[in-house]
């Protein structure tokens, strides 16, 4: 449903104007991944390794340097995401919803939860009028455990969790295909992380999602995805199955990740040593790998012309160890 190929990003520095060369944050290095329908891909990595600028580029608000993302809704259209017409635009905004980690800041404390959850569908293709618009929010916010008559109440009157339900249903409105779920639950308390992540398993079966589901918690990613994509300093590092990863992790930033849940501690000597590099924090402006410049020069290429353009490793080519389990060399001992 989704397929995002070889996405390189990266963020020029405000230079000061005596510097003598422009510089730059490399958040994103060459990732490349796939959402399947109806299914939940799980991308994790530590504060800083390109997760919500991923995302922010699949949503377009920042445009790819290099590479291609492609949506394939449930009838079978395929949009080219950065190369969109006008109405091709305003109808795939209907198709990917993205859910933000604070709702305290994303919800409008003077609008009331109806205005909300109506003010971006108002202006989509999908609009039914007043009356129909109506009915369909009170029926979403039972959907996601609220009551219908709390849509005339403001954010200020519920609890975090509550609100988060809120942007949830916000995003729910137009009936999307895929949601992009960014630290949803990361603001809030255990007890209440566990209630958003079943209502968000529920949900997916009852509206017929896909979804991209974005934390640096290994233990909610877990908990919730079909599949994982690991990621550091914006590459992937490993992509499997949520069992088998769990089960098997073999790149040692997973590896360390895990060491990182509270419940399970590594007692392994190897592993501690394997994994010891990646408890600093990275500069990112220093780029992971060898990354050869030309390829931002040009205007975004599909990834076939990747390996072509230089002599580097190709930050997206992971080893299959075993089927639809992959492994990056980087960081990584030799094998
Ligand atoms: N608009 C921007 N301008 C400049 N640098 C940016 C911008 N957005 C992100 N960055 C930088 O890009 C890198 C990746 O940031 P990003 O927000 O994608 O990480 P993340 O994985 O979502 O982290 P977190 O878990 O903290 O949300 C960071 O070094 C960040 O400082
Ligand atoms: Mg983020």
């Amino acid at each position: 449903m989704l397929m995002v190929r070889n996405l390189y990003k990266r963020f020029n520095l405000e230079a000061g104007f005596f510097a003598r060369e422009e510089r730059y944050v490399y958040a994103v290095n060459g990732v490349s991944f796939t959402v399947g329908d109806q299914e939940i891909y799980g991308l994790v990595g530590e504060s800083g390794c390109g997760k919500t600028t991923t995302a922010r580029t699949i949503v377009q608000m920042y445009t790819p340097d290099v590479g291609s993302i492609h949506f394939t809704e449930q009838s079978g259209k395929t949009y080219n995401v950065h190369s969109l017409g006008r109405s091709e635009l305003a109808e795939l905004r209907g198709k990917i919803k993205y859910v933000f980690q604070d709702p305290a800041r994303s919800l409008n404390p003077r609008m009331t939860i109806l205005e909300i959850l109506t003010a971006g569908y108002r202006y989509s293709p999908y609009w039914p009028g007043p009356k129909q618009a109506l009915e369909e929010a009170k029926a979403v916010m039972v959907d996601v455990g609220l009551q219908a008559s709390d849509l005339d109440r403001r954010p200020a009157d519920f609890s975090g969790g509550q609100r988060q339900r809120i942007s949830i249903a916000r995003a729910l409105m137009v009936k999307p295909e895929l949601l992009i779920c960014d630290e949803v639950v990361s603001a809030l308390d255990v007890s209440i992380q566990g209630q958003i992540l079943n209502l968000l398993l529920r949900l997916k079966d009852e509206y017929k999602l896909s979804m991209l589901f974005i934390a640096h918690d290994l233990a909610v990613v877990s908990y919730i995805s079909d599949r994982i994509g690991v990621m550091y300093r914006g590459l992937m590092m490993e992509e499997a199955q949520a069992r088998e990863l769990t089960a098997r992790p073999l790149h040692p930033y997973t590896r360390h990740l895990y060491a990182a849940i509270p419940q399970i501690t590594v007692q392994d000597e190897a592993v501690r040593t394997a994994t010891r590099r990646f408890r600093e924090v990275p500069d990112p402006t220093r780029p992971p790998v060898n990354i050869d410049e030309s390829i931002f020069e040009r205007s975004p290429r599909p990834a076939e012309e990747r390996t072509s353009a230089g002599g580097t490793v190709a930050a997206s080519d992971m080893l299959e160890v075993a089927p639809g389990h992959l492994v990056s060399p980087h960081f990584a001992d030799p094998v």
